[in-house]
């Protein structure tokens, strides 16, 4: 059995394998064929945080695959009164087929799928959001930016940031990130980052200089400036990323065809401007479309693991 934590734990091959199956599926779904991959199973949604495209995309996702979802909002089930996170996961994985979770620190995560008898994927932590990634990427093989495209991320050294240091780490493209002084990547993550990327040929730099981060890039991308969480922090972080917005401005620095990706949701007159934004609209909710078939890709090939 295998968890979807981060994308650490995968070789490049088994992340092409699941972006190959979420394209077949894509394909299906879009000529209206629901095949049932996962009849009859049960996805637990726990959620510790917000969430419009994770819900709404898990939900739908494992019904067209012939399952049932189940919306568990921290506020509503014992979690929320301090039950352990460990009792949660023997429980719940006693009932359910698969769980996604959306929480706070990666650990709390972890200490779920320790207890877990069934496949659990990350819907966010405050470390890594990689079903944003292979969505990412997806989006990014279906706008023609797969070959050995150079992206740049600028803006919070967060957990975007960090799933983007380990899709390029795994994967073997070139990531350049700007992020402002004291808002830099996780060490550690980073190391680690760097050690993989040795193995696949990655090329990643760090730098505090938007502009030369963009410079003749194929892929621009930001995120928030706060985070879930970070809200108490906001005013001295819009102060901190001033020079940050990705705009028409920092985007004509880019490659003429480069594509903008956000995660969303997006925060107009921050990290992007409403003119950047709007101009790369089809783009910026193709990928958020590819929620739903990115993580059919995830789960039912989680699900092919498990029978092994
Ligand atoms: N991008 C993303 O994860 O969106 P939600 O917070 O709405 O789920
Ligand atoms: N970095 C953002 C991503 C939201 C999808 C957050 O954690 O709030």
């Amino acid at each position: 059995m295998r968890h979807f934590l981060t994308l650490r734990d995968f070789t490049k091959e088994e992340i092409l394998e699941m972006i190959t199956l979420a394209r077949k599926i894509k394909a299906q779904t879009k000529e209206r064929k629901f095949v049932p991959y996962l009849e009859k199973q049960t996805l637990g949604m726990i959620f510790e945080k917000s969430s419009t495209r994770t819900r709404v995309s898990f939900e739908t996702g494992i019904y067209q695959l012939g399952g049932v979802g189940l919306f568990l909002s921290s506020n509503d089930i014992q979690l929320g009164r301090g039950e352990p996170m460990k009792d949660t996961a023997r429980v719940i994985s006693r009932m359910v087929d698969m769980v996604m979770i959306r929480t706070f620190e990666q650990e709390k995560l972890e200490e779920f799928a320790k207890y877990s008898k069934v496949p659990v994927i990350n819907g966010l932590t405050d470390s890594h959001h990689p079903v944003q990634l292979m969505t990412d990427y997806l989006t990014m093989i279906e706008f023609g930016k797969e070959k050995n495209p150079v992206v740049a991320y600028v803006g919070d050294g967060n957990n975007m940031a960090h799933s983007w240091l380990m899709l390029a780490a795994k994967l073997g493209f070139e990531l350049r990130v700007a992020t402002p002084l004291g808002y830099e990547c996780d060490i550690d993550i980073i190391l680690d980052a760097m050690q993989i990327a040795k193995e696949s040929g990655a090329t990643i730099t760090f730098c505090n200089n938007p502009i030369e981060a963009v410079k003749e890039c194929d892929v621009v991308t930001t995120d928030t400036w706060v985070s879930m969480g970070q809200e108490e922090e906001k005013e001295e972080r819009i102060k901190a990323f001033e020079g940050y917005m990705v705009d028409e401005k920092m985007m004509s620095h880019a490659k003429e065809d480069a594509i903008f990706l956000h995660c969303l949701p997006a925060y107009r007159g921050y990290e992007v401007s409403e003119e950047t934004f709007e101009k790369h609209a089809e783009v910026i909710f193709t990928e958020a479309e590819n929620r739903l078939h990115a993580q059919k890709g995830i789960m039912v090939w989680l699900d092919t693991k498990r029978h092994l």
